[in-house]
């Protein structure tokens, strides 16, 4: 379902499952997953150091998008565990990540690298720290938005440092 540090400063939330990682159990090991440890050795980052999970658990046949209600069936459990590994910083994956924790920022095209903060649904703290990125698989296929990717892997940077100085109020 997730795999990581449970201490991990920050969090990243995929889409769902594809055929590799749902045959090993763990998230992003195939070549989306490849791409996504190289942006993290890019930052200093690897998969030891964070925490990775998805918007859905299971895979969804042929790889189709996940409807609504396989959506809602997961959140439990992807909301327990931002609740536990309360990360600094949740950098969304893709559409479906981004419309839960940032609903209301524009589309992919236009706000990815960008950084949030918004409230954290999982936890109910008023203020999260958010960076949207592009789904690693998008840079698979083109070239210059994985040149893009990478560029927008360092605003995650940015956005730990400022979580840092700032630190979340909690209830
Ligand atoms: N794509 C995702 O969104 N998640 C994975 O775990 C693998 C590919």
């Amino acid at each position: 379902m997730g795999a990581g540090n449970p201490h991990a400063q920050v969090v990243f939330v995929g889409e769902a499952p594809g055929f590799h990682e749902d045959k090993e159990g763990v998230p992003f090991v195939g070549a989306a997953g490849k791409f996504l440890d190289e942006m993290l050795a890019s930052i200093n980052l690897n998969r030891s150091d964070v925490f990775i999970t998805n918007m859905v658990h299971s895979r969804p046949p042929g790889n189709r998008d996940p409807e609504p209600q396989e959506l809602d069936a997961s959140w439990p459990y992807l909301a327990a565990q931002i609740q536990l590994v309360k990360p600094l910083v949740i950098v969304t994956l893709g559409r479906f990540s981004k419309a839960k924790f940032v609903p209301d920022a524009g589309p992919i095209s236009r706000v990815h690298g960008q950084v949030f903060v918004r409230p954290n649904p999982a936890t109910g703290d008023e203020r999260q720290w958010y960076v949207t990125l592009y789904h690693p698989a998008a840079g698979l296929h083109q070239a210059d938005l994985k040149a893009v990717i990478k560029r927008d892997f360092h605003s995650i940077a940015q956005a730990l440092a400022a979580a840092s100085a700032t630190p979340i109020t909690r209830p």
